[in-house]
């Protein structure tokens, strides 16, 4: 009896796996013949393994989400068809741009949609010159060249390679911020399509509500199909940026530090000045410790001696000083598509923190911690980034749902190493040490720039510590997206 029943379930198991599999998830052919274009899906089982694969690929390969499914959309309608049936079928979806979001929780999406926003590129400038418009998978480095060669500028940030909408759905930190503000600050109006497939337009005067929240929250609500943006004239005084590095041994770091709380206190602070203060290994320079290499970049022909005597004074190893234009800016940061800080697929973790001033002794701790890391991270940086800050803290910080306008420093580690999961505890665990010492010797609470969370942090942290902020995002988000459907960024909790 029992032969017999495990006999006639093969058989009809044997009957059955055609009909079975032609069913799976992902293969569902009236789906992907309500897209215009066939090739518009990849699947990891499919001819094209090759082209699902570099869709899929994220800038980190820590926390990677898996797709069942990943579907190449070029309208607004598709991202609304898209998100319909991964509702139907009760899959998470997750949008698709630059793929460098790394936060944790990114890998939560398992078997899930990848919706693929790399068709959704194109832009143009309105004709009154004063906006332009950009589709949702629009790249950073795209966005900036199609301004200049039109003699136009906006906020836009240090990575070619990673998408522009992102970025400003938490806040957006860049080289123009100390004359225009954030990116976010750069955002008239925006199409996005919510969670039950509606597409809906945000703006002061349409959903204001949710146009607040998007500029700061906006992982947790749509997937922004169109974006208008504020955009400025090149003048003629503007369209050089001088870029330099000093390349420092680690004895300097007390001095470097101090040198740079000066120009944060300085009463008439650059907009267009920022400095990067990084530290690397190079073992031709120090063979025993991570060196520290000062980049500053200054919108004019050249960096005003005020700024670089104390630097030279300080006996750099080596200094490189050239003069370039706002792309070559990110070229002079190895960060344009074929850059080493675009590279793909190597596991990375950070661990933010924000700060208003450098606390020195704190940076010395985060230092030691950073250079006792194994040699399997001596491909890791250590970043804090000093972008100017002049109108970003003079927009009224309650006009959006950006938190952090008193900030003034981004720092974080940035583990990299070859995917390897023995390592990935090894690499929180050296986050978390790096990240303690930092807050050590600050008197405030952590906040960490979510655009670079690593999804262990309080909402506070992420969101603001003022209670009405919370309260706020917390009704739209129940409101918006009610079954949690966007939970797989930052998610409000
Ligand atoms: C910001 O909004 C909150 C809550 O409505 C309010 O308490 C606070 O005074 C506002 N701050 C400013 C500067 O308007
Ligand atoms: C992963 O890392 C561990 C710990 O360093 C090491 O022992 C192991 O050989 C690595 N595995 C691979 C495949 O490189
Ligand atoms: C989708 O959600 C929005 C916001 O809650 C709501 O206004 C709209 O009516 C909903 N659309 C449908 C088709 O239920």
């Amino acid at each position: 009896m029992a032969y017999l029943s495990i006999r006639w379930f093969l058989i009809t198991l044997a009957v059955l796996t055609p009909v079975l599999l032609s069913l799976r998830l992902g293969h569902d052919r009236s789906f992907a013949a309500s897209f215009h274009d066939g090739a518009s899906m990849l699947y990891p089982d499919s001819v094209d393994l090759k082209e699902f694969e570099d869709a899929s690929l994220r800038w980190s390969a820590a926390d990677s989400p898996t797709y069942i499914m990943i579907v190449r959309v070029a309208t607004e309608v598709e991202v609304q068809r898209t998100i319909l049936y991964a509702n139907r079928k009760r899959t998470p979806f997750l949008a698709i741009s630059g793929g460098h979001g790394q936060t944790s929780t990114v890998g939560k999406v398992k078997n899930g949609i990848g919706i693929h926003l790399g068709r959704m590129s194109s832009m143009y400038i309105d004709t009154d010159g004063q906006s332009v418009v950009i589709q949702g998978g629009v790249r950073n480095g795209a966005l900036i060249s199609y301004l200049w060669a039109h003699g136009k500028q906006t906020m836009t940030t240090g990575c070619d390679c990673v998408g522009y909408i992102a970025p400003i759905l938490g806040g957006g930190h860049g080289w123009l911020q100390g004359r225009y503000g954030l990116a976010a600050d750069q955002l008239i109006s925006a199409r996005l399509v919510l969670a039950n497939g509606t597409a809906i337009e945000v703006s002061q005067v349409r959903n204001p509500d949710l146009f607040w929240a998007i500029r700061g929250a906006g992982h947790n609500f749509g997937i922004v199909t169109s974006a208008r943006l504020k955009i400025y004239d090149v003048e003629p005084s503007q369209k050089q940026w001088a870029a330099s590095s000093f390349v420092f041994t680690h004895d300097k770091l007390e001095s470097l530090f101090a040198m740079a709380n000066n120009i944060l206190d300085s009463p008439n602070r650059p907009v267009g000045m920022v400095h990067y203060l990084v530290f690397a290994f190079n073992p031709d320079v120090d063979p025993n410790h991570p060196i520290i290499v000062v980049w500053i970049y200054y919108q004019a022909a050249s960096i005003p001696f005020q700024y670089t005597r104390p630097l030279y004074a300080l006996s750099p190893v080596a200094v490189e000083s050239s003069t370039t234009d706002l792309a070559g800016v990110n070229a002079h940061l190895y960060a344009t598509d074929d850059g080493v800080a675009c590279a793909k697929g190597f596991s990375r973790k950070l661990a933010p923190v924000s700060l208003q001033r450098y606390d020195i002794g704190s940076i010395r701790k985060a230092f030691d911690v950073f250079a006792g890391v194994p040699s399997s991270f001596h491909n890791s940086v250590m970043f804090a980034e000093g972008y100017a800050t002049n109108r970003v803290e003079e927009i009224d910080a309650n006009s959006t749902a950006f938190p952090d306008r008193a900030g003034k420093l981004l720092l974080s580690p940035i583990l990299t190493y070859l995917p390897n999961a023995s390592l990935d505890a090894i690499a929180e665990d050296i986050s978390n040490r790096i990240r303690d010492a930092l807050l050590e010797g600050s008197s405030s609470k952590l906040v960490s720039y979510v655009n670079y969370a690593r999804g262990d942090e309080s909402m506070e942290a992420i969101y603001g510590y003022e209670p009405w902020r919370l309260e706020k995002l917390r009704r739209l988000k129940k409101e918006y997206d009610p079954f949690g459907r966007f939970n797989y960024y930052a998610p409000i909790s």
